[in-house]
């Protein structure tokens, strides 16, 4: 059955790589670094603002303390509303606040990732990988529970934040790297452990969708080296589906999850119709869109992208939304007009996935933010989220909340 499998795999995959071609790179953003603890000193405002060139503008309308909530916005159209949380803003009072007021889903910044649960001198005693969860993930975890989240699981299978001695011999880098079969039992024993941990201690049942793979494939369209590619071969992917199917709760929905993915169209959609058991039956349930965007961005593009992929009858979720304020290393500063055109592109974004899902073309079950305050992102430096650095709703606050008259539309000189 299972030889029937990967000859069926191989086939799939083998019309997959011809299909995909040899597309441009059109974008070279390097796979987000792994995240460090964001440190909760508010870095300052870009001092070098460009002077005015025309007299300013009368004063915009003032925004708001907003009595609306991402959670019941988005819960009138059957989505989930969510935000990474990090280990600061699970302590922290004014985000614990924040966090439940707005929304009902969180996936946590760093503190399921691989390098987070594997355990190596574990490892090394058993002579298989180790699953474990740390204090502070339990912390996270139990925070969720007494304040009635659910959560989404990130994440499994990562070329990144990933020990390199899982691959090795004796879990030692000094060794050699293991063989196809070894680290099919290795990938097997750590997909099935992931599940059998979070059940163990009590918190399984919060999950409801997990991204199984993050970031496998390149812009160009081939498959991003890894040790799991070099160790496993091409079927990896078809392989951690595979598995994750075989262990994880039919509750949860199995996720592959990217960034840049309005330009991996092709590779992705033919990736996808891999994924299948041999009966033809999805070994996947949903497809995460990073969205990690630029307010320069074509939401053309991205929205062809989103109709693409809604064809296949998968599940979408945007997992870490956040809008930087210009284009990749070409930093907008966070001058009201730039700010209202990032109010803008949150609108019409938002906006433009609702009118999708409300019209039945698109199922989305979860939107999920990287964060909610300037001064807490990974990409703090081009101001890409909800709050300022006073923790004041920005335009993009507005624009999130569909809330047009607030949301940067009036006086934008260009
Ligand atoms: C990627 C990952 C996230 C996070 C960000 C940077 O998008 O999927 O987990 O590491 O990079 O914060």
């Amino acid at each position: 059955m299972r030889k029937w499998k990967l000859g069926f795999f191989a086939v799939t995959l083998a019309l997959a790589l011809t299909a995909c071609g040899t597309k441009e790179e059109k974008n070279a953003t390097p796979t987000p670094a792994p995240t460090e603890a964001v440190q909760p000193t508010a870095t300052p405002e870009p001092t070098a603002t460009p002077k005015p060139t025309k007299a300013p503008k009368p004063t915009a309308t003032p925004i708001p303390e907003f009595t609306e909530t991402f959670k019941d916005v988005y819960g009138e159209y059957g989505l989930k509303a969510g935000t990474c949380m990090s280990e600061f803003m699970c302590n922290d009072s004014r985000s614990q606040e924040f966090m439940k007021k707005n929304f009902n889903s969180i996936t946590f910044e760093n503190e399921l990732k691989p390098d987070y649960i594997l355990d190596q001198e574990a490892s090394k005693a058993a002579g298989d990988l180790v699953v474990s969860l740390r204090p502070n993930t339990l912390k996270m975890l139990q925070w969720c529970k007494d304040n009635g989240m659910a959560v989404r699981g990130h994440t499994i299978i990562w070329h990144s934040q990933t020990p390199q001695w899982i691959f090795y011999d004796n879990f030692d880098t000094s060794g050699n790297l293991v063989g196809r079969d070894v680290m099919l039992a290795r990938m097997e024993s750590y997909i099935k452990q992931t599940f059998e941990v979070l059940e163990e201690a009590g918190y399984l049942e919060m999950f409801y969708a997990y991204d199984v793979v993050n970031e496998a494939w390149l812009d160009d369209g081939t498959m991003r080296p890894s040790n799991w590619l070099s160790t496993i071969g091409e079927d990896y992917l078809w392989q951690a589906f595979y598995f994750a199917d075989k262990y994880a709760p039919e509750y949860i929905d199995l996720y592959y999850n990217d960034f840049n993915e309005q330009f991996k169209t092709e590779a992705l959609y033919n990736f996808f119709q891999t994924l299948k058991d041999e009966e033809g039956n999805y070994l996947i349930d949903g497809i995460g869109f990073q969205a990690h965007l630029y307010t320069k961005d074509d939401m053309d593009l991205y929205f062809a992208h989103m109709d693409k992929m809604a064809e296949l009858g998968l599940k979408l979720s945007l997992t870490e939304l956040d809008v930087c304020l210009g284009k990749y290393q070409d930093i907008g500063y966070a001058t009201d007009q730039n700010k209202k055109i990032q109010g803008q592109f949150y609108y019409n974004l938002i906006s433009g996935i609702m009118d999708r899902v409300k019209a039945g073309t698109v199922e989305m079950n979860s939107l999920t933010f990287w964060g909610f305050a300037d001064e807490l992102s990974w990409r703090q430096e081009y101001n890409p989220l909800l709050l300022d650095r006073k923790w004041q709703p920005k335009y993009a606050y507005a624009g999130a909340l569909m809330l047009k008259d607030y949301a940067g539309f009036e006086e934008v000189t260009e």
